[in-house]
C-alpha cells in the first residue's frame, strides 16, 4: 500500500507516518517545512528503521501538486495534515490562512477526486464552538467559527463533502480531533512549537523546564466544578491509531457512506487544574502556575462522545492522561538536550 501524507513532518503527521511505516505501508511525506523540521525525517527512520520518501512541496503551487501526482500515479490513499493551525495568527493573517488551508486542499482534491483516491482530513472540534449539549456528538450543530483558522476547518469539511457527492468514486473520512497531547514513547518525535506556545501542554512543559517563568491558567471563574475550562485531551499515539483504523475502513468497506465524520477524543473531560495535577502526579515535577484572566474566545467545556468511532471503526483511546503527560514531559526533556 502507498499512502501520501501531507504535512507528514508535523506533530500529528509524523506520528501517523511512524505507525504506517510500522505496518509496512510505503509512505510518501509531503511537507513545505513551513512549520516542521527536516530532522523529523531522521527521527522517523530511527524509530521505524525505514526512511519514508520525502517531497518538499508547497500545496499552494498547483503545478507542483500536479507533478507530484504524476510522479506517484498509484497512490492508495492520502492523509491531509498540511495546514496552518494557530488561532491567533489566523485572525491577523486571514488571507494567508485561507490561501494555504483552502487553496492547498482544493489543489489536492482535484487529482484525488479524479483518480478516486480516498482521503482522510484532519478537522478539529473547533468546528463545534461552545456546544449547547455535552458530550459533543457528530450530530451536534456547528457554530460560526470565531477565527479564520476555524472557518478553514468548517469550509474544508464542506468542500470535501461536496466533492464526495459530485464524485461517486471518491470517499473521505473527516476526523474531528479534540485536544492532542503527548509524544511518541521513544521521545524522538513530538510537538515542536515555534515561538511562544499557545497550547496548554507545550506551555506547561516549557514552564516546568524553565523556559517560561509561570503558566497562566486562563480563567478560574467559569461555571465548571473547579472554575477552569474543560477539554478532552487525547494522546497523540491514540489519535495516530485512529487514522490507521480510518484508512482500513476506507480501503476495506466500500459499502459505507462516501463521506463520514468521526470525533476523535477519549470521551472524558479534564479541567486545566486537573491536568496540572495529573502532570505533577505523572512526573513528580511541580508546575509553577497562577490563576489568570480568561482568554478571549475560549470555549468553556468540550469533550467528545466517541460512540460512533468505537462502533464503526472499532477504535478506542488506550492511553491515560497521565501517560500522555509523562510522554510530553519526556519529549520536552529531550528537546532541551537536542534543541
Ligand atoms: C486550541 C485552539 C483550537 C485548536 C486547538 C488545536 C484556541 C482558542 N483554540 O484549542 O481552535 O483546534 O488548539 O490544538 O486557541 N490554557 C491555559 N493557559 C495556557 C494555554 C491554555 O490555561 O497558557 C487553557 C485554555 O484556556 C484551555 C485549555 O488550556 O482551557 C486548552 O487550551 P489549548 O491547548 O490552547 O487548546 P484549545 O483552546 O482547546
Amino acid at each position: 500500500m502507498k499512502i501520501l501524507v501531507t504535512g507528514g513532518l508535523g506533530y500529528i503527521g509524523s506520528h501517523v507516518s511512524v505507525l504506517l511505516l510500522e505496518k509496512g505501508v510505503d509512505v510518501i511525506i509531503l511537507d513545505n517545512l513551513d512549520n516542521a523540521r527536516i530532522e523529523v525525517l531522521d527521527r522517523i527512520e530511527a524509530i521505524t528503521g525505514k526512511r519514508p520518501i520525502f517531497e518538499q512541496v508547497d500545496l499552494k503551487d498547483q503545478n507542483l501538486v500536479k507533478a507530484l501526482f504524476a510522479t506517484y500515479p498509484d497512490l492508495d490513499g492520502c492523509i491531509h495534515f498540511a495546514a496552518h493551525k494557530a488561532v491567533g495568527e489566523s485572525l491577523k493573517q486571514p488571507l494567508r490562512y485561507y490561501e494555504n488551508n483552502i487553496g492547498g486542499l482544493i489543489h489536492i482534491l482535484k487529482p484525488l477526486t479524479r483518480q478516486g483516491i480516498p482521503l482522510i482530513f484532519s478537522s478539529s472540534c473547533t468546528v463545534y464552538g461552545q456546544a449547547q449539549e455535552l458530550p459533543i456528538t457528530e450530530e451536534t450543530p456547528l457554530k460560526p467559527s470565531s477565527s479564520p483558522y476555524g472557518f478553514t476547518k468548517q469550509m474544508g469539511e464542506q468542500i470535501i463533502q461536496d466533492s464526495c457527492i459530485a464524485n461517486p468514486n471518491f470517499r473521505a473520512i473527516l476526523l474531528r480531533y479534540f485536544n492532542p497531547v503527548g509524544a511518541h514513547p521513544t521521545a524522538q518525535i513530538g510537538e515542536y512549537p515555534q515561538g511562544i506556545p499557545q497550547n496548554l501542554v507545550p506551555f506547561l512543559t516549557q514552564t516546568v523546564i524553565g523556559k517560561r517563568p509561570i503558566l497562566k491558567v486562563f480563567g478560574s471563574d467559569y461555571d465548571t466544578p473547579d472554575g477552569t475550562c474543560i477539554r478532552d485531551y487525547i494522546h497523540v499515539m491514540d489519535l495516530a491509531q485512529a487514522h490507521i483504523e480510518s484508512l482500513n475502513h476506507l480501503i476495506s468497506s466500500s459499502q459505507s457512506p462516501s463521506c463520514e465524520i468521526f470525533n476523535v477524543g477519549t470521551g472524558t473531560g479534564a479541567s486545566v487544574l486537573e491536568l496540572i495535577q495529573a502532570f505533577e502526579d505523572a512526573t513528580g515535577e511541580k508546575v509553577p502556575y497562577t490563576l489568570s484572566a480568561p482568554r478571549a474566545g475560549d470555549t468553556v467545556v468540550a469533550f467528545a462522545d466517541v460512540t460512533k468511532i468505537e462502533r464503526k471503526l472499532g477504535w478506542k483511546a488506550q492511553y491515560t492522561l497521565h501517560e500522555a503527560l509523562k510522554s510530553a514531559w519526556d519529549w520536552e526533556k529531550q528537546i532541551d538536550k537536542n534543541p
